[in-house]
Order: C-alpha cells, then structure tokens, then sequence
C-alpha cells in the first residue's frame, strides 16, 4: 500500500458529514488537507476543530458557482504548493416527485452533484498535470445505480455522477490519474437523517476507511467503483 503522508488532498463539503470524516481521515493518515465548504465561519470552524494547525486550511467556495472553484483551487496551489488528491464530495438531494419539482430544485441538485463535480475535476486536472498525476474520488451513492419514486433529481445526479467518473478514467489514466466512484447507501448525517433512526446506518467513518483505502492501493491498481451498504437496513 502507499503511504498517505505529505499528499495535498482537497475536499469539497469537508465542514461536517462523509467529507468531515474524510478530512480527518486523510489528516491521521499524515495527508495535508484544503476543504470547503460555502461559509466561511462553518470551514474556520471545521479546521478549527480538526486541531491540525498548518496541515488543514479552508476557503469558503460554493461548488456550483465556476468562479468560486477557480478560487479555491487558485488558493490550494497558493496555500500548499500543488494537489495530489481531490475528493468531490459536496453534495445535497432534493426529494420530489417530477410532477412537483420546480426547474429552480432540479437545477440547484444537479449543479451541485454534477456540475460543482466537473468544474472540481476541471481545476485539479490542469494541478495534477504539473505533479505527474492525481487521484479523484467522486462521492457517489447508491441512487446513482437504483432509482426510487421521489428521487429524479438525485438519481439522475448520481447516475450522471458515475458516467462521469468513468469517463473521466478514461480519458485521463494515462496521465497518471485515478479516478474512483464510492456509492454509499444509508450514511449517518444530518443528510441521511430520517424518521428510522441512525443505529443501523453506515457511519461517515466507515466511508472515509474506504476512502483512504482506495487512496492507499498501489500506483499499479484502482479501484474504479465501490458499493457499501448498511449490512441490515431497517426493514
Ligand atoms: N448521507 C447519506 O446517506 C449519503 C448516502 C450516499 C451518498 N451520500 C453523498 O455523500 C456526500 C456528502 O453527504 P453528507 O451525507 O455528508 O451530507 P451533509 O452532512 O449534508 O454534508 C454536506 C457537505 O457539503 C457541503 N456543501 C453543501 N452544499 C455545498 C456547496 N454548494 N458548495 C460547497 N459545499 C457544499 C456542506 O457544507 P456547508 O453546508 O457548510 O456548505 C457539507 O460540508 C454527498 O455527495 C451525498 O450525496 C450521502
């Protein structure tokens, strides 16, 4: 396996839930990490919390607006010298029937879970470039393979999300880039909070061990696409 440490990661949605977790994960694994999130007083919070002084920094950046993307990679470069690692991971669903949603919620999820995803790739492309390489991990879910009634917006996001991915594997991984799509099902956040309660959920922990494990593979392999499911989703 590779080690993680002195590798530049940026994770978007880093200030709570799976990109929380993934932040911290990459900072015990020894990474250094640029996380965003759209405030700036919930990211100075996150990096705040996350008690690595120097090797986690945050700038404010709203994924779906293509000017704060250039910003914020603008700022990595700046910050910390290059990026090895991006992990799209900002992400919302919008649950309406298509009869019911309006072209304003359509918009904002797919925006979101696909644009913010490509314009992410976009910027840290031209970054990798310049070191040899990278890994990108796109934070998928298991809507992006099962459509259910109230999901269109989501699915189609997620759907659209792992086409993506693979094509983004294709055309780069001869210059030296990785590309995964994780696919969680249930996760405990404050996203995944329903009426049935968290204890048989996935834990945003137990996505970001599968995160970094998928980091770790040698430069030879990659892991292109992982599902993880609660093993006994309540009935
Ligand atoms: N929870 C689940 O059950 C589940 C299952 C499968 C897949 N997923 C996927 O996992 C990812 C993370 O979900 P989560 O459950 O951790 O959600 P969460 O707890 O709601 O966290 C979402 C994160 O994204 C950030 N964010 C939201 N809108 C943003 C924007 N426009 N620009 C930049 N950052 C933004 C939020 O920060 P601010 O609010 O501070 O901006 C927050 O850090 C998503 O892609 C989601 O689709 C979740």
């Amino acid at each position: 396996m590779e080690t993680l440490t002195g590798k530049i990661a940026a994770v978007t949605g880093g200030t709570r839930g799976i990109g929380r977790a993934i932040c911290e994960r990459l900072l015990r694994e020894g990474a250094r990490v640029a996380l965003c999130g759209r405030l700036q007083a919930s990211v100075d919070n996150a990096v705040r919390e996350m008690a690595h002084p120097g090797r986690v920094q945050g700038l404010a950046a709203d994924v779906r607006k293509l000017q704060d993307v250039r910003r914020f990679f603008g700022w990595v470069e700046e910050q910390f010298g290059g990026l090895d690692i991006l992990v799209n991971n900002a992400g919302e669903g919008v649950f309406r029937r298509v009869g019911e949603m309006t072209a304003e919620e359509w918009h904002r999820n797919i925006d979101l879970n696909l644009n913010g995803a490509y314009y992410c790739a976009h910027e840290a492309l031209a970054l990798f470039a310049r070191r040899g390489g990278g890994f990108i991990v796109n934070i998928s879910s298991l809507a992006g393979k099962n459509a259910f009634s109230g999901g269109a917006a989501y699915n189609a996001s997620k759907f659209g999300l792992n086409g993506f991915s693979e094509a983004l594997m294709l055309d780069h991984r001869y210059d030296n880039v990785r590309v995964a799509s994780i696919m969680p099902g249930s996760v405990n956040t404050e996203f995944g909070r329903d009426a049935t309660g968290a204890d048989w959920k996935i834990q945003p922990e137990d996505v970001a061990e599968v995160a970094a494990m998928v980091l770790r593979m040698p430069a030879r392999t990659m892991v292109s696409r992982v599902e993880i499911r609660p093993s006994q989703p309540k009935k």
